[in-house]
């Protein structure tokens, strides 16, 4: 794969760069089954090129049953049918190549599919070849599960399922239907190994890994404590912290080991982390010393409201846990949340024009979602056409179908993603308000803003490697310096205000009406507007 820097300097692609995740089964359906598909991808990276992305994370493009589309997976190196095929996918790394874009693939290595082959025999017989690739235990003397750990799609349910035929339980972080692997097995840590470097030889510039926090176990199946009273949100949810299912010494043997093979390619191969964990420190470890994860996941920010402090407080955690040679990643959503035009704008496009400028100011890699760069907002689901695992456990009430449903490429019946008359896999949004082509030639569209802070990161040093220094402002203010001399500005509040001690001309706003003014030591900011300025 040929390594493309944009302009001669020595830029490295993954940082200096905006990356782009996709949603296979909804990007672009080319054969007119409902269902997005690898060549639906290769025939849009024009758009991409044009948008000015420097690479693309696919979910997972491997064969699955699709109880949890396309997380559960039956055979690690063969693409799902419905998505195309091997040299579908090759065609798309090659293609993707030529317009210097990267191909970034999702890999699934805590758990499998309880049809993948793996499972079918581990679960025959208590001495079968592949029992202990998997995770079995006996019950309890009363018949409860080995210990108390809960499910992570379900906490009201242990992560434990018991298996008649053997007597035994298996372990399931997530659906009965993905049961985990045993990481402490060699022989499963000597399969991944063959499994990445079937993709790096295939031109795939890295992995997005799943749930990689919870790779390997405490080897004891020690019991939990419970949450505690100040623990993060998400963690009172869950009810317990996860102090031996998640963040083991052995997740980063495995990681400093696939980080090795990362380096034996030439450009080196990448790893990008679902590091689902909310505390800084956590975060922070899975970078190792510039051995393990490229970049890990920022959940605590897709976890925040929309609002000055706790964002600045997020982002001066993140900063002052960071090692020094690692490089922060940030997103305002993906596909397992609500996108962020309707979870943090609530529709208003201002307040999600401010957003996207936000992103676009930090220190760190951004990843827009499809269908972030036209401001596209989640799409409501009728109960009759809830597909996502989770959403059917919480019946409607909570799920994941709303962020998943096609791209939006025109105003056309069928948005561009599929022929008018077929019937898309999840149904269309609204693409009469929010599609590509009316955007496009558009200078004050949503669409133009996307490009414009790329192409803006892409023109100004300081906006991709400058250092993040907060400026003391208004609580409802959240603005920071980006090394030399560039300023991120953004009023989170109803009331205009104004930061002092900025100078310099204003680059980009989230107010399309707002010129090239000077700034010279006031930057006055309308109610939810975003601002970049530069010396
Ligand atoms: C990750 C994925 C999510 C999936 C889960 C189980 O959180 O992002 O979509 O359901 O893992 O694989
Ligand atoms: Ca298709």
């Amino acid at each position: 794969m040929p390594e493309m820097p944009a302009d001669g300097t020595a830029r490295t692609w993954w940082r200096d760069g905006v990356l782009y995740q996709i949603y296979p089964r909804s990007f672009m359906d080319t054969n007119a089954d409902g269902v997005g598909d690898l060549p639906g991808i290769t025939q849009r990276l024009d758009h991409l090129q044009w948008l000015g992305v420097d690479g693309i994370w696919l979910d997972p493009i491997t064969v699955s049953p699709n109880a949890d589309w396309g997380y559960d997976v039956a055979d690690y190196c063969d693409v799902d049918p419905p998505l195309g095929t091997l040299a579908d996918a090759e065609e798309l790394i090659d293609q993707a190549a030529r317009r210097g874009i990267r191909v970034i693939l999702d890999l699934v290595p805590n758990h499998t599919s309880d049809q993948h082959p793996w499972f079918l025999d581990s679960r025959s017989s208590r001495d079968a070849r592949y029992r202990d690739w998997y995770v079995w235990r006996d019950p309890k003397p009363d018949g409860s599960p080995p210990n108390n750990w809960v499910n992570a799609f379900d906490p009201s349910k242990p992560a434990w399922t018991f298996d008649d035929h053997t007597g035994q339980y298996f372990m399931n972080h997530f659906l009965p239907s993905q049961p985990d692997l045993n990481w402490w097995n060699p022989e499963v840590r000597d399969e991944f190994d063959r499994i990445l470097q079937f993709w790096f030889d295939r031109g795939v510039a890295g992995f997005r890994i799943d749930v990689v926090h919870m790779l390997v176990k405490d080897r004891d199946l020690r019991d939990n404590p419970p949450a505690q009273p100040d623990d993060h949100w998400f963690v009172r949810l869950r009810g317990q912290q996860q102090i031996y299912n998640a963040c083991q010494p052995g997740t980063h043997e495995v990681l400093r080991r696939w980080r090795a093979i990362c380096e034996k390619y030439d450009p080196p191969r990448i790893l990008i982390g679902e590091t689902h964990v909310h505390e800084y420190e956590l975060l922070a470890s899975f970078y190792g010393n510039d051995d393990e994860l490229n970049l890990a996941f920022n959940f605590l920010l897709i976890h925040a409201p929309f609002q000055a402090e706790p964002l600045r407080a997020i982002v001066e955690g993140t900063e002052a846990a960071m090692p020094e040679h690692s490089w922060p990643v940030y997103t305002l959503g993906n596909h397992d949340n609500t996108r962020f035009p309707t979870r943090w704008a609530g529709g208003d496009p201002a307040k999600a024009r401010c957003a996207l400028v936000l992103l676009m100011g930090l220190r760190g890699t951004p990843f827009l979602y499809y269908g972030d760069e036209i401001g596209m907002p989640d799409t409501p689901i009728p109960a009759d056409r809830i597909l996502d695992p989770v959403g059917i456990i919480f019946n409607g009430h909570y799920g994941r179908d709303p962020e998943r449903t096609p791209m939006q490429w025109t105003s056309a019946a069928g948005g561009g993603f599929a022929p008018t008359g077929v019937e898309p896999w999840l149904p269309y949004g609204d693409a009469a308000s929010y599609n590509v082509e009316a955007q496009r030639d558009d200078p004050t569209s949503f669409l133009s803003l996307t490009r414009d802070l790329i192409a803006l990161r892409d023109d100004v040093d300081a906006l991709r490697s400058g250092s993040y220094t907060t400026i003391a402002t208004d609580d409802n203010v959240w603005a920071w310096h980006r090394g030399n001399g560039v300023v991120v500005a953004c009023n989170l509040s109803d009331t205009a205000t104004s930061v002092r001690g900025v100078t310099g001309t204003i680059r980009m706003s989230s107010d399309p009406d707002r010129a090239h003014e000077v700034v010279a030591g006031s930057l006055t900011l309308a109610p939810w507007e975003a601002v970049i300025t530069a010396l």
